[in-house]
């Protein structure tokens, strides 16, 4: 009885030792899905982009894509220099000498699409 009792308590801590992992795995891959809905890229207008030109709502042109770094202006070590062709193409400004590297790969998280030809 004594050992009977034993064996199924064993068994049901060992069921919670393979379902606590799976249940982490599981939220895992909702986050994972979440983060690939926000890349649903998109194709807007000049004219689209235009309205988002502030400090608060902030998109670029670059080479044709569109970027919403809305989020990324008050962390810009460039200052509000990022503002300068807010809602419009910064292209030029963004291939600068001031951009040595780094700034490159970190844009492609701002990405929401392109530019309509
Ligand atoms: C849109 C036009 C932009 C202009 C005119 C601009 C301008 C500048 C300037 C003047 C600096 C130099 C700061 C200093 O020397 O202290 C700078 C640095 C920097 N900017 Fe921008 N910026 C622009 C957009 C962006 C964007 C969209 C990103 C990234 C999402 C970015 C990321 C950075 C980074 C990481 C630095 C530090 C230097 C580096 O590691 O490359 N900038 N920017």
């Amino acid at each position: 009885m004594v050992i009977a009792a034993a064996v199924l308590i064993l068994g049901v801590l060992l069921g919670a030792l393979f379902l606590i992992p799976r249940k982490s795995a599981v939220a895992e891959k909702s986050r994972t899905n979440a983060a690939d809905r926000k890349k649903v890229y998109r194709v807007y207008s000049k004219a689209e982009i235009a309205l988002h030109n502030k400090r608060t709502d902030c998109w670029i042109i670059v080479k044709d894509r569109v970027f919403d770094v809305t989020s990324y202006v008050e962390e810009h070590p460039g200052g509000d220099a990022i503002l300068t062709n807010a809602g419009s193409d910064s292209t030029e400004g963004f291939y600068g000498p001031q951009h040595p590297g780094g700034a490159f790969q970190l844009i492609e998280d701002y990405c929401i699409g392109e530019l309509e030809k």
